[in-house]
């Protein structure tokens, strides 16, 4: 039983999609930054931007989400070693490469826009245009949030059974799901999603779905069938396998005649996660409602083409839940888009 199937769906169309993108934290930060930035430039037209003044406190609000010297990118800590890519910098933001918007362009579920305002692009492109002007040094400005500060957590879950999970080394980009108990013995909803990951540098993007309690067995099942931890899966919490493979698809079918739909329709999208986000945060007043007994199937995407051989060293994910909300919400797959919908009352 879902909520989807007693929702009067309001399906918000792409534009408000945005909307709900904008009230994720990660990008109330990014707007922050914006703000600022842009009030200095604001400030003094006649000003031309230089690295420490305008273009520095972008790069550490928004780049060094992932340029760390732990993150994915290249690190960007020393403000001096990072100036000497100058050029690099400037290019990859006017040509707006970076920061990535979707970290995977054939997936298009990511809700946490990081894209940067025509006005901050402004500023890398003056910068450049007067011949990258370094500008007084000065110590980084203390902005970059707790994750903690994002909320504070009313449940916090192992995401792995061993604690540790090393990808497939035979291949560079590892899907795996995990199965986890849901363990609230009350209905409750999810209102916001945080994923600290285990190795930063392998970790790329995270999908939870909850997967309805009569099915729960059967997704364990798809777990114990394999020699690794979890299973492998690609495009939902559906093992590839299933769908792809004539042979084990009839085999499963047969012991199972609602098939591998079954396992479609009774798992369904609660929060997700990219290299560079803390998480999601829900519109105020809404949630995805979690009914006991339920599990979550989330999927990680490892890509170990930076850490080859590197473990998980355990993943965990945080979440905010509230007894009831005003706007019980859903997600809903909409021509291969994601739609974030909700029904009144
Ligand atoms: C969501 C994570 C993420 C964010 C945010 C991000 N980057 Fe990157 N960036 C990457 C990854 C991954 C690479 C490729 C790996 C590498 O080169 O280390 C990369 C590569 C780069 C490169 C090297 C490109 C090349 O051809 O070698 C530059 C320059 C760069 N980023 C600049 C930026 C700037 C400037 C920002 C902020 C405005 C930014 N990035 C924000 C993840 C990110």
């Amino acid at each position: 039983m879902t909520t989807s199937t007693k929702a009067l769906p309001i399906i918000i169309t792409l534009a408000l999609l945005f909307a709900f993108g904008a009230c994720s934290d990660d990008n109330e930060i990014n707007n922050d930054t914006v703000e600022a930035a842009s009030a200095a430039v604001a400030h003094d037209r006649t000003t031309v931007p230089d690295y420490y003044t305008d273009v520095r406190p972008v790069i550490v609000e928004t780049c060094m989400a992932c340029h760390t010297d732990e993150g994915v990118g290249w690190s960007m800590e020393d403000p001096e070693e990072a100036y000497e890519r100058h050029p690099l910098i400037a290019h990859m933001v006017t040509s707006r490469q970076m920061p990535p918007w979707l970290a995977e362009p054939h997936v298009q579920e990511y809700v946490g826009d990081l894209s940067l305002d025509e006005d901050v692009i402004e500023i890398f492109a003056g910068w450049r245009d007067a011949g990258f002007p370094r500008g007084e040094p000065r110590p980084d400005p203390e902005t970059r949030p707790d994750p903690e500060g994002v909320f504070p957590a009313d449940l916090s879950l192992e995401l792995l059974p061993d604690g540790s999970y090393t990808p497939d080394p035979s291949m560079v980009d590892d899907y795996r799901c995990f199965v986890i108990d849901w363990p609230r013995e009350e209905p409750g909803y999810v209102t916001g999603f945080r994923l600290a990951p285990g190795n930063p540098r392998l970790a790329h993007h995270s999908i939870a779905y909850v997967v309805d309690p009569e099915l729960v067995d059967r997704f364990r099942k798809l777990e114990q069938e394999e020699e690794r931890p979890g299973y492998q899966c690609f495009g939902d919490a559906v093992p590839d396998r299933l769908w792809t493979d004539d042979d084990e698809r009839e085999v499963y079918e047969a012991r199972y005649p609602g098939g591998v739909e079954e396992l479609r329709d009774g798992s369904w999208l609660l929060a997700q996660w990219v290299t560079g986000m803390w998480g999601d945060v829900y519109p105020e007043g809404t949630g995805i409602r979690v009914e006991p007994g339920s599990a979550l199937a989330i999927q990680m995407h490892y890509y170990s083409g930076d850490a080859p051989g590197e473990a998980d060293a355990g993943t965990q994910l945080h979440f905010q839940v509230a007894e009831r909300v005003e706007r019980p919400a859903f997600f809903l797959w909409w021509s291969a888009r994601l739609s974030f919908c909700c029904r009144t009352g």
